[in-house]
């Protein structure tokens, strides 16, 4: 089965493939033989992956970073840079990403920056940038502690997914890349969720993939930077993001929670509906995502006040009333404080309509 995708986004519409052994048919689908083709991969990706690409290129180069959050760095871009200067990349040239999110956004940073941008492919490998980081355009590099604050908004020119690539991820990756993907379902596809509680995403994979996809693009279309709607992909993360900084995997400490896993969490208090918190609970546990976990209160509320999203005395909260439907919400700061407490949030019945998405 061969499922695709197309964004319109204008002069910067791009289709996105989702095919089992697509990565063996990339040669078909862009040009590779015309100009010089710079694939940039990581220690952790199986080799086989970039290589395929390389075997259908006239010209190109396989360049490999450590892997881990850690070379979404300045350092590393700049080795990355130099290296494609010393390869002779010029502005007909192509960077391929063939890895997971951090590769993604690397290899995307990359291809927006040089030469004031060139052209980008995308191959992501892990389930995470299957379902969620490989299309929106975002890409970045992390400044020490700070997650993706030097960055840019480059749409690729094709996304490649090759659901086979996912056989060689350990089943904890696996699972930390589908709850970004619970997440989308709750507010866009019930269908969706569904599927999530009959245990189907391993047989219907492309499936899943695709509608996961579906929901990203129509946001994204809407909201191509980020003015509006398109902050709904933000649930569950305001709290994730605070119980990420406090127990998340970085550098060295690798025992913690992964960013999926944080934004599962973080996503339980935002759901309205007591009845579709416990189906929700039902999917982790039946998956082996968290279902609740402790923490530094103080110090969670204090990673969250740091948080980007929050402006002046308010912050924007996206909340699930009922399956298939979300609210973005202005509430006061104090809000953020009895989320990491684990307090009752305030009603947001007098905060606007409901939106229904699709
Ligand atoms: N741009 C966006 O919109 C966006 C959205 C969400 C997340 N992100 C970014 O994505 C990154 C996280 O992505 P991720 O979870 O994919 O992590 P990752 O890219 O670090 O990959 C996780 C690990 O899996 C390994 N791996 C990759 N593919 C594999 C495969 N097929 N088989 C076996 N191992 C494999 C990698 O080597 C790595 O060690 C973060 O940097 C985050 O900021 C970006
Ligand atoms: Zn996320």
């Amino acid at each position: 089965m061969s499922m695709k995708l197309s964004m319109s986004l204008g002069k910067r519409s791009y289709d996105i493939i989702i095919k089992r052994g697509t990565l063996g048919r990339a040669g078909q689908l862009c040009d590779l033989t015309h100009r010089k083709v710079f694939i940039l991969t990581d220690s952790g990706v199986p080799e086989a992956f970039a290589q395929t690409i390389l075997d259908q290129c006239a010209d190109g180069t396989i360049y490999t970073v450590p892997q881990g959050e850690g070379s979404k760095s300045l350092a590393v871009y700049e080795k990355v840079a130099r290296a494609m200067l010393a390869f002779g990349c010029d502005r007909t040239s192509l960077v391929v990403g063939v890895g997971g999110g951090m590769i993604g956004d690397l290899a995307g940073f990359c291809a927006a920056t040089y030469m004031r941008g060139i052209d980008f492919i995308n191959c992501p490998t892990t389930s995470l940038s299957q379902f969620d980081s490989s299309i929106g355009g975002k890409v970045a590099v992390d400044l020490g502690d700070t997650k993706n604050i030097l960055g840019a908004f480059w749409q690729p020119k094709l996304v490649l997914i090759d659901p086979d690539t996912l056989a060689t991820l350990p089943r904890r990756q696996f699972v930390n890349g589908l709850a970004e993907s619970i997440k989308m379902s709750l507010f866009g596809d019930e269908e969706l969720f569904e599927m999530y509680e009959e245990g189907r995403e391993e047989e219907e994979i492309e499936e899943i993939i695709y509608r996961s996809l579906c929901i990203k693009k129509k946001i994204v279309e809407e909201d191509e930077t980020e003015k509006g709607n398109r902050a709904v992909l933000n649930l569950g993360h305001t709290l994730g993001h605070g119980i990420e900084a406090v127990k998340g995997i970085r550098g060295r400490r690798t025992r913690g929670l992964y960013h999926g896993e944080c934004v599962a969490l973080g996503l339980l208090p935002m759901v309205e509906d007591p009845a579709l918190v416990k189906r929700i609970k039902a999917v982790y546990r039946r998956l082996g995502l968290p279902t609740r976990t402790g923490y530094d209160k103080a110090k969670v509320y204090e990673a969250m006040t740091h948080d980007k999203k929050s402006r002046g005395g308010t912050v924007r909260l996206v909340k699930v009333p009922q399956l298939g439907t979300f609210r973005i919400v202005t509430v006061p700061r104090q809000e953020l404080k009895n989320l990491a407490e684990g307090l009752p949030l305030t009603p947001v019945l007098a905060c606007g309509e409901e939106e229904p998405l699709l």
